[in-house]
């Protein structure tokens, strides 16, 4: 065996306590896959006092987590930090301009700058890991980057945020609103005190530009990606999506289409007994369609002490191997931005509800309305007569242009006789 690789880990949090747990109790087992030694030499975080259910008391503690970038016993700086600029962001290009390698699983931070610090990396022949960043435990960097290569992608699509697809499938499970259900979350610690980057599709956004990237070969866009958030799902969508034969989950989807890479992030149908419709609870899953290789599916925990741990020791062992090789699968220079596929172009059936007035001449209306932007209708739910009171009418579209739908909604909502701007969902292709 060669010389030990010497690790530096800043953040002992929920995931670097991890880390360091799995380096001092699995060091033999680690050793054998990785051809040498792995030895924690060094860490950082704010609180040196804090129990970290693990003895570090033999390791070196710096509290100027950018010291780990400039230690001599410091081959590898693992950040654990977190946030997309910051003391993350100066520590990462600090080992890289160091010649460091840097495993993270800040995909906040890659989401915005990982083309940068992936160009960084290379100039400095070290490498950038991240296999954490994306679902947690599940293996889909590695697999995206050096397995489903051979005839190209030509669509991802993931539940990428257990956050959103727990609190979804409670609110099925359930039939309560989206706000007490977010509560409870809060309550039992499965939603953030602050659940704003997760409700609004934000995180699924950071995973999703990340996915883009490895799928396609380009840059990472993140403001290339259109988001939407579940916070106006309603317990109704959730139970007129079962009536119709699907769930509503927040997907993430990239896909190649003539006219460039659209990436999405909304609440979406789901058809019900496929596999992403299946995923339930905070489970995360990545779908995706690698051409003659066939369809892959990969479901799993995305995130938590354990399984976020255990990807980053997968790419740990990786350095030590020598299995270094650019960040994104193609050297930095080839890593250009994607042609965004222009909005016009988008194209999808869509769930459409719609709280009326019952009143004569209300679902003409509708009708007239979509009918002028060339939008049908493929089926329709009307139901619960009361006059002169709010029902809803739910409908779900042919294919139409994403555009085009939204110019007919904003004319419906325009109408005395509908009390809430319509409610409008993708159906997406299993
Ligand atoms: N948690 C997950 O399941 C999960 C899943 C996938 C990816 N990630 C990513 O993993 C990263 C870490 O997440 P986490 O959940 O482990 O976060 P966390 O529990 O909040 O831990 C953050 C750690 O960073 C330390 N820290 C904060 N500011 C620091 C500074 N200026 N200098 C040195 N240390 C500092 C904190 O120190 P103190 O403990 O002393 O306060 C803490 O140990 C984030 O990028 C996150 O997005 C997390």
């Amino acid at each position: 065996m060669t010389s030990e690789l010497r690790v530096g880990l800043a953040g002992l949090g929920t995931v670097g306590a991890g880390v360091a747990a799995i380096l001092a109790h699995n060091a033999r087992a680690l050793a054998w896959r990785a051809g040498r030694g792995m030895r924690l030499t060094a860490v950082s975080s704010r609180d040196r006092q804090k129990d970290r259910g693990v003895d570090l008391s033999a390791i070196a503690f710096e509290r100027d987590a950018l010291a780990l970038a400039e230690r001599d016993d410091v081959d590898v700086v693992v950040e654990l930090i977190g946030g997309e600029e910051g003391i993350a962001r100066a520590l990462v290009e600090g080992a890289l301009r160091g010649g460091k390698h840097v495993v993270t699983a800040n995909k906040a931070l890659l989401a915005r700058h990982g083309a940068g610090l992936g160009a960084l990396a290379e100039r400095h022949g070290v490498a950038l890991k991240f296999e954490a960043a994306i679902c947690g435990g599940i293996p889909i960097v590695k697999s995206l980057r050096e397995g489903l290569i051979s005839y190209g992608i030509s669509a991802v699509r993931g539940i990428l945020n257990g956050t959103c697809n727990f609190i979804l499938t409670q609110m099925e499970a359930s039939g309560r609103p989206f706000a007490e259900v977010l509560a409870e979350a809060q309550r039992f610690g499965y939603a953030e005190a602050d659940p704003t980057l997760d409700i609004g599709g934000g995180d699924t956004a950071h995973k999703l530009t990340l996915l883009t990237s490895l799928a396609f070969g380009t840059a990472p866009d993140f403001e290339g990606v259109a988001i939407t958030g579940i916070d106006k799902i309603t317990p109704a969508d959730i139970a007129f999506a079962g009536e119709f034969g699907y769930r509503i989950k927040l997907l993430g989807v990239a896909r190649r289409t003539a006219g460039g890479i659209e990436q999405l992030v909304n609440p979406a149908m789901v058809r019900a007994g496929t596999p992403l419709a299946d995923v339930e609870s905070s489970f995360n899953a990545v779908a995706a369609d690698a051409g003659e290789a066939g369809p892959f599916f990969f479901q799993g925990r995305g995130a938590g002490r354990g399984p976020t741990a255990s990807a980053v020791i997968a790419d740990l062992v990786d350095v030590a191997r020598g299995a270094l090789g650019p960040a994104f699968g193609r050297p930095a220079a080839e890593l250009v931005p994607p042609r965004r596929e222009p909005a016009e172009a988008r194209m999808s059936a869509y769930y459409l509800r719609f709280q009326v007035l019952d009143v004569p001449g209300v679902m003409a209306e509708i009708s007239r309305h979509l009918a002028n932007q060339l939008v049908s209708i493929e089926s329709m739910i009307q139901r619960g007569r009361a006059p002169g009171e709010p029902v809803a009418i739910v409908m779900i579209t042919h294919e139409a242009q994403h555009v085009a739908v939204v110019r007919a909604l904003q004319a419906i909502a325009a109408s005395d006789k509908v009390v809430e701007f319509p409610c409008m969902i993708p159906m997406e292709a299993a």
